[in-house]
């Protein structure tokens, strides 16, 4: 396992190799967890502005969660020091900036599923630490920004973006971020340029897209961290696998929020964050050119 002082003489050494070999210095969980915070923070769209303050529902929520953590309590005979070792692994969490992090791998999942119970259309799935808005604007066929010398199987992903009767949505628009072959997200990572493999994609008057991009690699819960600590404490594995994020909208729809995973990809069976669904799992084929070509359309509900 790399720890952060194998990370940082890495980094060292990496600063001394010659110019053109790229500069990898792994993210820590720590630039990553204050990223993610101030990227909610900023991001009302997403942080939960929505949210009423009916007391009565404030009282029926407070009250089953503490009643929860109570009867676990009571049922696995929970001790002052493990109490205490709780309390402090709580305020590491706050203090290291991790909660994005922390709630979008172990509970998102759950309010999607809750969420999706009324939705029709293609199927969702979390959101995740790692959007960010405003990104550069593309239209139809698309090529994500890259790096020069952008590590990666070449991926041409394709589709037509439709409503729930089968007619075209004209000028949709996809608004698209993943990792990068190494797993790390552009804003999240140092050494990654600013809106590395994110865009927002217009399609055309069809609501047909091409996207050429990379296929990602799995990504890994920063391992540095108390969220990486308690992934380790309990023996579980801090992997999700590849996927594409996606926010595909247009107006007077429902915006799906989704992620497109790789069929006979790793950790597709045990994805940490418990997001994986079976209708989001791309089979892309080889070109022959070593590139690799997709089609998935996407189906949007009035709102
Ligand atoms: C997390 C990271 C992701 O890339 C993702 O899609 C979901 C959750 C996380 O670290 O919380
Ligand atoms: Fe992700």
């Amino acid at each position: 396992m790399t720890t952060t002082h194998d990370a940082v003489e890495q980094a060292a050494v990496d600063q001394s190799a010659p110019a053109t070999a790229p500069l990898t210095t792994s993210p820590t969980a720590a630039d990553s967890g204050a990223s993610a915070s101030a990227s909610f923070r900023s991001t009302s769209q997403y942080s939960g502005d929505g949210a009423g303050s009916d007391t009565a529902r404030v009282d029926a929520l407070a009250r089953a969660l503490l009643g929860a953590v109570h009867q676990v309590i009571s049922d696995h005979e929970v001790t002052y020091p493990e109490f205490q070792a709780a309390k402090k692994w709580l305020m590491d969490v706050g203090e290291g900036g991790e909660w994005p992090l922390f709630l979008d791998v172990f509970v998102e999942h759950a309010v999607e599923e809750v969420a999706a119970r009324k939705q029709t259309g293609t199927v969702g799935t979390i959101l995740g630490p790692y959007y960010l808005p405003d990104q550069v604007q593309l239209t139809t066929p698309a090529t994500l920004p890259a790096r020069p010398d952008e590590a990666g199987t070449p991926l041409a992903f394709r589709g037509q973006v439709t409503d729930t009767t089968g007619a075209p949505v004209p000028g949709a628009v996809l608004d698209i971020w993943q990792a990068d072959e190494q797993g790390y997200y552009s804003g999240f990572a140092p050494d990654i340029p600013a809106g590395n493999l994110r865009g927002v994609v217009t399609a055309d008057d069809q609501g047909h897209f091409e996207i050429t991009t990379i296929q990602p690699a799995p990504y890994q819960v920063p391992t540095d961290g108390p969220t990486g600590a308690l992934i380790s404490a309990a023996g579980w594995h801090p992997w999700r696998p590849a996927h594409l994020h996606l926010l595909v909208s247009a107006p007077g729809y429902r915006t799906v929020t989704t992620q497109l995973y790789f069929a006979g990809g790793e950790y597709l069976d045990s994805d940490v964050a418990e997001a994986v669904k079976p209708e989001l799992v791309l089979d892309p084929t080889d070109v022959g050119d070593g590139s690799r070509e997709v089609t998935y359309n996407f189906v949007l509900e009035r709102n």
